[in-house]
């Protein structure tokens, strides 16, 4: 599956199959790639493997939680684009995820922290975690905005415009909330946010379905 293909067969699922194991291949290149996001961004992200607590508690299952016993860790240095790093190479991660026919979900709040389970070095600090396995379905597709009211879309629009914008209306935000708007100016793309909890992690995690969906790299950014 193409990334482009996940985008459009990704829902956040939160039920997992305990009985069916990542094959050591797959596992194999999803740690080759933390690895290799980890040297590009400096971030810290950790992999932690066969550690059910996290997500055994009353508060994952009122999150409806189940099964999970594998999650990456986004850690990284303060800084104020933290966030929006984490969300940016958090959401690389997950496509890929799901790009090898595994599904994954977004989590800031229903997940308890295992502090024998990864490493926080001094003035780093942990953004969010995204559990990942077999689901045992394929989630359920978001209500979404209208693009119009995502963005500056027009009859007029380049193609590749209208691709990324869907692209971005398609991604996982937190509570839904899609606090985002996307501005063609000029042959450039401007992605601002608005208020609201996680909301620059969302615009990392749009920013990347955008690059995928108009097929452009980071240089469409204003
Ligand atoms: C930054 C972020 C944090 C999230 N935190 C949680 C969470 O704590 N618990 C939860 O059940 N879902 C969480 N989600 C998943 C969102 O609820 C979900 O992405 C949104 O409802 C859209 O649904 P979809 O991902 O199926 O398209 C989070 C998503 C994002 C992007």
């Amino acid at each position: 599956m193409t990334l482009l293909e996940a985008i459009y067969s990704r829902h956040s699922v939160r039920s997992y199959d305990e009985t069916k194991e990542i094959e050591a291949d797959k596992l194999d290149s999803i740690l080759k790639l933390v690895e290799k996001i980890n040297s590009e961004s400096g971030l810290h992200i950790q992999a932690v493997l066969n550690e059910p607590k996290a997500f055994d508690s009353f508060l994952a299952h009122y999150g409806k939680f189940n099964g999970i016993k594998n999650y990456l860790v986004l850690i990284g240095k303060e800084s104020d684009d933290l966030d929006e790093l984490c969300g940016y190479y958090g959401e690389m991660l997950g496509l890929y995820i799901q790009s090898l026919g595994l599904n994954f979900c977004w989590v800031g709040l229903t997940y308890k922290k295992v502090a024998d389970a990864y490493k926080i070095e001094k003035g780093e600090k942990l953004i969010c975690v995204i559990p990942f396995g077999y689901g045992v379905n394929e989630g359920n597709p978001h209500k979404s905005k209208e693009l119009n009211v995502l963005s500056n879309i027009n009859d007029d629009s380049p193609a590749w415009f209208k691709e990324g914008v869907i692209a971005a209306s398609l991604a996982p935000t937190a509570i839904n909330q899609q606090k985002f708007y996307l501005e063609l100016i000029d042959n450039k793309v401007k992605a601002v946010y608005f208020k609201g909890p996680y909301a620059k992690v969302d615009l990392g995690i749009i920013k990347y379905h955008f690059e995928i969906g108009s097929n452009k790299d980071t240089s469409i950014w204003l």
